[in-house]
């Protein structure tokens, strides 16, 4: 055991509640930001606003679908951790883990992870999209699962290089449903069809290339890609960066073993590449490839 040099606190670990949202998500957004570039952190009232409620709109959205998987750690009546786990046609994923800061490395998060690992139980495959935070990837690597190192891109696009003839359309989630599912069965192992509406709600766009794939995005930023082949995916990256703003500032996360065609995307496009959480996996997940995973929704 590390000695962090703090007092174990005891805190109660309870399922989270429709009442508990605003705190959770709170906690969730002050846990995670510490990790997150400042360039894309919201820089104005209005930005901070949307992203409140976007946090909450996932809190109260996995909520909904996965009432057994979400938890809160409390301290003296305070929601002081919250860690959100869903269940996708078998395939169990975390989608959030956090500690208040400055109570973080006491002992919370463990038994905040326990719990929704427990939802987990049985299934046929897991997966954790994990900080670098030591205490995160020491307690998955203890929990079991195995490591998928992964990359990030970011920076500025240079549009010059957006390629001609990109395929690509909005897509749409009744009319293109069966390729939906389709393509993040093959990728990830599970159907990304039950958390569309959550990314369509959050004002994410969704791209499709048909027969090939589909992408999500936020801004021109590739937040999801599952694709039956590396072109496709291509197609659908180069699509998601043309779609952003001009000028705006893009990321790409989670970028694992197998999906190089992501490399080459974020290279040829004037993006750097840094080292990124590893991906955590366990049982039965497919190939993870092509595929950009959701940090929300995996
Ligand atoms: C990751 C996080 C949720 C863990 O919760 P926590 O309450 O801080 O963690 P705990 O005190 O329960 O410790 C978890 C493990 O890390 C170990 N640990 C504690 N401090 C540590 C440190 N400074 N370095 C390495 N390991 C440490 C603990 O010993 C424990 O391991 P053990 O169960 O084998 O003994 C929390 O630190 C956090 O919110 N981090 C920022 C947000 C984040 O990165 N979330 C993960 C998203 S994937």
């Amino acid at each position: 055991m590390v000695d962090s040099g703090a007092v174990s606190l005891s805190p109660v670990i309870r399922p989270l509640l429709p009442a508990d949202v605003p705190a959770a998500a709170a906690v969730g957004g002050a846990a995670l930001s510490d990790q997150i570039p400042a360039e894309f952190l919201p820089s104005t009232p209005i930005e901070r606003a949307h992203v409140v409620r976007r946090q909450q709109a996932r809190v109260a959205h996995l909520l909904g679908t996965d009432p057994d998987g979400v938890w809160v750690a409390e301290l003296a009546g305070e929601v002081v951790g919250v860690a959100l786990g869903l269940v996708r046609e078998d395939v169990w994923g975390l989608s959030l883990l956090g500690v208040r800061p400055g109570l973080q490395g006491q002992g919370i998060g463990g038994p905040l992870l326990r719990a929704a690992l427990a939802y987990g139980d049985g299934r046929r495959g897991a997966i954790i999209l994990s900080s670098t935070d030591p205490r995160a990837m020491r307690s998955y690597a203890r929990a079991g699962f195995a490591i998928r190192p992964a990359l990030a891109a970011a920076g500025q696009i240079n549009r010059s290089r957006i390629p001609d003839g990109l395929r690509s359309r909005p897509g749409d989630p009744t009319a293109d449903a069966e390729l939906l599912d389709a393509a993040s069965r093959h990728a990830r192992g599970a159907s990304h069809r039950r958390d569309l509406q959550a990314f369509l709600n959050a004002g994410d766009r969704l791209l499709v290339l048909d027969g090939r794939g589909f992408a999500i995005h936020r801004g021109g930023s590739p937040i999801l890609v599952a694709a039956f082949d590396p072109e496709g995916a291509a197609d659908l990256m180069w699509s998601c960066l043309a779609d952003g703003p001009a000028g705006g500032t893009v990321h790409v996360d989670y970028v694992t073993a197998g999906n190089d065609w992501a490399v080459e995307v974020a290279l040829d496009a004037g993006l750097a590449l840094s080292p990124d959480g590893p991906v955590f996996v366990r049982g039965d997940t497919g190939p993870l490839a092509p595929y950009l995973p959701s940090g929300a929704y995996l």
